[in-house]
């Protein structure tokens, strides 16, 4: 599929009536998508759910296929999972610390990450440690490499953050990760689906994202991926006999492949949307999807930065397609409201999301508008022309 911005947005139902500019919240579905999991929901209405996935067994199998080669894995490195807090807490809560071991995570690191860290702080004493940011705001790989010593038993970093553009230099990590031996666990939920992703060149050993972002796919879906040689070692926090089959009266086997940290029961018309999404986004073309979320980004900043009262507060110097700002005079909330009045999706991003580096940029609730692919030029300017109205009365 070569890219057809009119031929994307007819297979989009959802821009026929709004402005979707909440794609950071959740994309919005294209046709396939919906037409696919409607399909498996009829069959499960009329044949049965049990019937319905044996049916379809061979289509929800290649949902392992889709995953592992949108991020160059293999199949067996790969869960399936409901979201992606899920798929990062399976990883993280496999791992084993001791009073005085250190976690390293990046300053911008989501929420869901950080209660975890403070937990499992207080169970063993571990120690959070947050790598410096450079001038720009980006994570410093020299800072890191200066961090590291032999306490040092994860580095779990956010790539790209809930709270803007910024573009933590994800691969840099992972070769200081590789060469010292420690465990990279990298969060990638609004990486996915919107500029490419390769565990190998990125050097992680762990990466969880979510179907619903980028990658366009429904709400409710997420994976995991564990490096094959890591996972053989990882016992998952909490097991099922799916992921550890009980073969004897006192003995569980795990499963040999990633889906160990699955349990049996499954949305399975969720899952299938999540590979039709995909598939989706590869006939387009990563590279080409990235290119335009950029562009279109740029775009929005750059009008929006022409209006006085306007703050954007992206950092790094190429931002990805999620752009914050606050308007002077006006509390996000309102903002969000206003331009919902008017079709307009956008979402808020508030302190408690980013704790870490909102109270380091001593940043308020900033609002959220995160283009995608198949958004238009002129819904970005829309956009611009009602922020300008709000704050300039026309
Ligand atoms: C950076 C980041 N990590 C993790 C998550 C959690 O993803 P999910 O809601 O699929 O669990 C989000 C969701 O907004 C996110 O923005």
């Amino acid at each position: 599929m070569s890219f057809d911005l009119e031929r994307l947005r007819a297979e989009t139902p959802g821009v026929s009536a709004r402005i979707h500019l909440n794609n950071a919240g959740a994309g919005l579905m294209p046709a396939p998508v919906l037409d696919a999991m409607i399909g498996y929901l009829r069959r499960e209405a009329e044949i049965g759910g049990y019937e319905a996935a044996a049916e379809n067994a061979a289509r929800l199998d290649g949902v392992y296929d889709s995953v592992a080669s949108l991020i160059g894995a293999s199949r067996d490195e790969i869960a399936l999972t409901e979201n992606a807090t899920v798929a990062w807490q399976m990883a993280f809560y496999a791992l084993p610390f001791r009073p005085g071991d250190r976690i390293l995570t990046a300053r911008a690191e989501y929420a869901a990450n950080y209660v975890a860290f403070l937990q499992v702080a207080k169970r063993t004493g571990v120690k959070i440690e947050v790598i410096p940011d450079d001038a720009d705001g980006v994570l410093d790989p020299q800072a890191l490499e200066r961090m590291i010593d032999d306490r040092v038993r994860l580095i779990a970093i956010t790539w790209v953050p809930t709270n803007g553009g910024l573009v933590n230099p994800a691969a840099a990590v992972g070769r200081i990760a590789r060469a010292h031996g420690i465990p990279y666990l990298l969060d990638a939920c609004q990486a996915i689906g919107q500029m490419p992703v390769d565990v190998r060149s990125l050097g992680c050993d762990m990466l969880s994202a979510t179907g619903r972002k980028f990658l366009r796919g429904p709400r409710g879906t997420g994976f995991l991926y564990v490096r094959r040689e890591l996972m053989h070692q990882l016992e998952p926090p909490m097991i099922d006999h799916f992921g550890a089959p009980w073969v004897a009266l006192d003995r569980y086997e795990l499963r040999p492949d990633a889906r160990r940290f699955e349990t049996w029961e499954n949305n399975y018309a969720a899952r299938l949307g999540l590979g039709v999404a995909i598939d989706y986004a590869h006939a387009i073309g990563i590279e080409v999807i990235m290119e335009r979320c950029l562009s279109l980004a740029s775009q929005l900043r750059d009008a929006l930065a022409g209006i006085s009262g306007v703050k954007i507060h992206d950092l790094g110097s190429r931002p990805a397609a999620i752009v914050t700002f606050t308007v002077s005079g006006f509390e996000a909330d309102a903002v969000k409201a206003f331009l919902a009045a008017a079709a307009i999706n956008v979402s808020t991003s508030k302190p408690s999301s980013t704790l870490l580096d909102a109270t380091a940029r001593a940043l308020p609730s900033v609002v959220r508008a995160s283009p995608h692919y198949y958004n238009s030029e002129a819904e970005i300017l829309r956009l611009a022309a009602m922020v300008h109205s709000l704050v300039h009365g026309t």
